[in-house]
């Protein structure tokens, strides 16, 4: 088949490199004319080894034609961003994209939307899109397919993940069955539009609310004087128990969006789901008063280890490492944000270590990127001015940095009795 992938991002070039892979000729299609430029001279910049050498395969193979305009195709999949802004659903990025393939799509050709959207955006977007052009929905297909891999595993979960697609009608399913079969062995399930549209979302808004619950009882640890990490360790040995890991808040471009399209499709009756939101929004103000608790009077420089907003990917998108950086920062330290995996991130980064540690008060260990966990603490200890260490992932071995002589502060274990949980009650 003859695919055009639109949004060549963390989903659409892995997803256009795998149609490739498995023999369909697939043209590439992205706004951003540098990312063209760079796949077309074969350059991949990707920090996700797997992804890179796909991408890199397909392009070699001739079977992957990066564009910056789509073209003739028999099937169109969309994956492009879908972001909130102030807590609205931004769905311009889906909009454009349907109105640059629309004039392209002949009868009977396959529209496929991947992007996570609220439910009803599929059928109202081809709508308005179609009938604006005079033409009629019926006479193509339209299905939505959300993509449901884990940045980190991309390859392996595209590959093995469960797939849903809803089709606007059960043909348009089987049709977007027929195209992810190519190359998809987990099982594909077929369902109409919304029902499609609404799973994705609730998978991560289902996330949200668990480490909410987990954030919540940080919180509680903190002021109890107990260990959450352990009491969570234990709760979960019960058989229908599962908590996950509580941290300095949720980022990323799915969990917290996706959490808020469901509570936007009725703020009337998604009271946890948005409690939820609010619980992992104030982490890092949590995070930031324990280091103000913990840091000397006379404390200047305090160091986040760790800018992106989960372990082992380069991607800072809403990370609490941005929101914990200005509430420091609003409380007159000087911030500097070490992260060896990231390049792009709005605030203070230094890519240089011991130009980061150099004079460092206080340090935040933010993210647990394998690279983070196996720093040697003497090492840091040789380069810092105080030796205080906030750890917010648990994910410090305390002997080794309390050898180093640094005073430890692990979130969630109430070792001080903290006062910084009253203080929350003030954000
Ligand atoms: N990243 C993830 O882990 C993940 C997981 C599951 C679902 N999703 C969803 O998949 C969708 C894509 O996410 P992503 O992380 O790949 O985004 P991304 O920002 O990494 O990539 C999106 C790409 O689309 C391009 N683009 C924007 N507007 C365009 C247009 N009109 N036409 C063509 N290209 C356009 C951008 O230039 C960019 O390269 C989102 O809806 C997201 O919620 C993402």
């Amino acid at each position: 088949m003859k695919i055009t992938v639109a949004g060549l991002g963390y989903i659409g070039l892995p997803t256009a490199a795998m149609l490739a892979e498995s023999g369909h000729d697939v043209v590439g299609y992205d706004i951003n004319k540098k990312l063209i430029a760079n796949l077309a001279s074969g350059r991949v910049e990707l920090a996700e080894h797997g992804v890179r050498d796909l991408a890199q395969r397909a392009l070699e193979s001739g079977r992957l034609h990066p564009s910056p305009m789509p073209f003739p195709s028999d099937a169109f999949i969309i994956c492009v961003p879908t972001p909130t802004i102030e807590h609205r659903p931004d769905l311009r990025a889906v909009e454009a994209a349907f109105a640059s393939i629309a004039p392209l799509v002949q009868d009977g050709n396959l529209i496929m939307l991947e992007s996570t959207v609220p439910p009803g955006t599929t059928l109202a977007v081809a709508e308005r899109t179609f009938r604006a052009l005079g033409r009629d929905l019926d006479a193509i297909h339209l299905a939505h397919c959300p993509e449901r891999v884990l940045p980190g595993k991309i390859v392996d979960e595209l590959l093995w993940n469960d797939r849903i697609i809803g089709g606007r009608r059960p043909i348009d399913a089987e049709m977007a069955r027929a195209v992810y079969a190519t190359f998809a062995r987990g099982d594909i399930h077929l369902t109409d539009l919304v029902t499609a549209e609404t799973v994705k979302i609730v998978e991560n808004a289902y996330r949200d609310v668990n480490i909410a619950f987990a954030n919540e009882l940080a919180t509680l640890a903190e002021s109890l004087g107990i260990d959450v990490w352990k009491t969570i360790q234990l709760a979960n040995c019960h058989p229908r128990v599962d908590i996950l890991a509580p941290g300095p808040g949720v980022g990323g471009n799915c969990i917290p969006v996706d959490a808020q399209f469901l509570a936007d499709a009725n703020p009337f009756a998604s009271e946890l789901i948005r409690a939820a939101r609010r619980v992992n929004e104030r982490m890092p103000n949590l995070v930031t008063n324990i280091v103000r608790e913990l840091a000397p009077a006379d404390a200047r420089k305090i160091v986040l280890l760790g800018a992106a907003y989960k372990a082992d990917v380069e991607d800072t998108r809403a990370t609490p490492a941005r929101a914990i950086e200005s509430l420091l920062q609003g409380f007159g330290y000087d911030v500097a944000v070490y992260d060896p995996l990231v390049t792009e991130y709005p605030g203070n980064l230094v890519s240089d270590l011991d130009a980061a540690l150099h004079d460092a008060d206080v340090l935040v260990l933010v993210t647990d990127h394998a690279a983070i966990r196996q720093l040697d603490p003497q090492y840091v200890a040789a380069r810092v001015r105080r030796r205080f260490l906030v750890d917010a992932r648990n994910a410090a071995v305390i002997e080794d940095w309390n050898a180093a002589g640094f005073v430890v502060h692990v979130l969630g274990r109430g070792r001080f009795q903290s006062a910084a949980t009253e203080a929350l009650a003030a954000c």
